[in-house]
């Protein structure tokens, strides 16, 4: 006899129930002046979905948007240095967090609230959750065109948080040419159907002759969603994020490969 299933997303079956409706109305409230939230996900881990967030935050702030970036990878968090902030954030009088600015966008990171960078973020769920839910309700975001959250990979927690109290305007998936990540990306985009999450579009990073090419546009095909286009595998882009320099900065033709993606999934 085959082992039940965890619960799976095969099957018409309707959205879940939100739990959370009480803090998705306080964030709600809190990003009022937020126009739109995006979300950039894949199940496989690695694929560059932060640089993918922080190049993507940066190069709409260059195009004249006020922009913010959220770093929901609570755990192992990687904007503030792919931003190259590792500074603290701080509490305003009204115990506020304020969020930290660089390149022209306000970010906020679990990174920029520990002192060592090396020490273990170790957090059950709730934990998470209630970190999440504060860096959303309670961080003095102001007034956005966008707000760019960088989920953690996987299908768990985190990633459902923000899809559970997030208004997403929708998300981003960000995979790998080749088949091991395929599969997880077609895991992000179902994840996203189940509850009710629209997929702005794919995007291949490292897309070349070493990871192959092809695949993100086969995934945005299956799923009828927009391709937005490849990023290669260059290594100036693993470069400038170890310096935490967004690589759109120094890369002109990089910078023109994100708009020509933020006009295909945003325009
Ligand atoms: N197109 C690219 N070319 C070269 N290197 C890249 C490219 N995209 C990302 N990288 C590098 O790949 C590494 C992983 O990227 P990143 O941390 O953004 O992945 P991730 O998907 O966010 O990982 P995680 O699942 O752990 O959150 C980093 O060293 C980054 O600089
Ligand atoms: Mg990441």
């Amino acid at each position: 006899m085959p082992i039940p299933l965890v619960q799976s997303n095969s099957g018409p079956s309707a959205q879940p129930a939100n739990p959370f409706a009480a803090q998705r109305a306080k964030v709600e409230k809190n990003l009022g002046n937020v126009k739109k939230a995006i979300a950039v996900h894949c199940g496989k881990g690695g694929v560059g979905k932060s640089t993918f967030a922080v190049n993507l935050a940066v190069a709409l702030s260059k195009g004249g948007k006020k922009v913010g970036l959220l770093d929901a990878d609570v755990d192992c968090p990687s904007c503030h240095a792919l931003m190259g902030m590792r500074g603290r954030a701080l509490l305003d009088d009204e115990q506020r967090i304020v969020p930290l600015s660089a390149h022209n966008v306000k970010f906020l990171s679990a990174g920029n609230m520990v002192d060592d960078a090396n020490s273990a973020n170790i957090m059950r769920g709730p934990i998470m959750f209630k970190l999440i839910s504060d860096m959303l309700s309670n961080a003095a975001w102001g007034g956005l065109d966008y707000l760019v959250i960088d989920l953690p990979p996987g299908t768990g927690d985190n990633p459902l948080t923000i899809m559970q109290l997030v208004p997403l305007h929708g998300i981003i998936i960000v995979t790998q040419p080749q088949e091991i990540c395929l599969t997880d990306a077609k895991k992000s985009a179902n994840m996203a159907k189940r509850m009710g999450v629209k997929v702005l579009g794919v995007v291949e990073n490292m897309s070349g002759s070493v990871f192959s090419a092809g695949g993100g546009e086969r995934v945005a095909g299956l799923f009828e969603v927009p391709f937005l286009g490849s990023i290669p595998l260059q290594s100036n882009i693993r470069k400038f994020s170890d310096k935490g320099i967004p690589a759109v900065l120094e890369d002109g033709k990089l910078l023109e490969r994100f708009r020509s993606i933020i006009k295909s999934a945003l325009a």
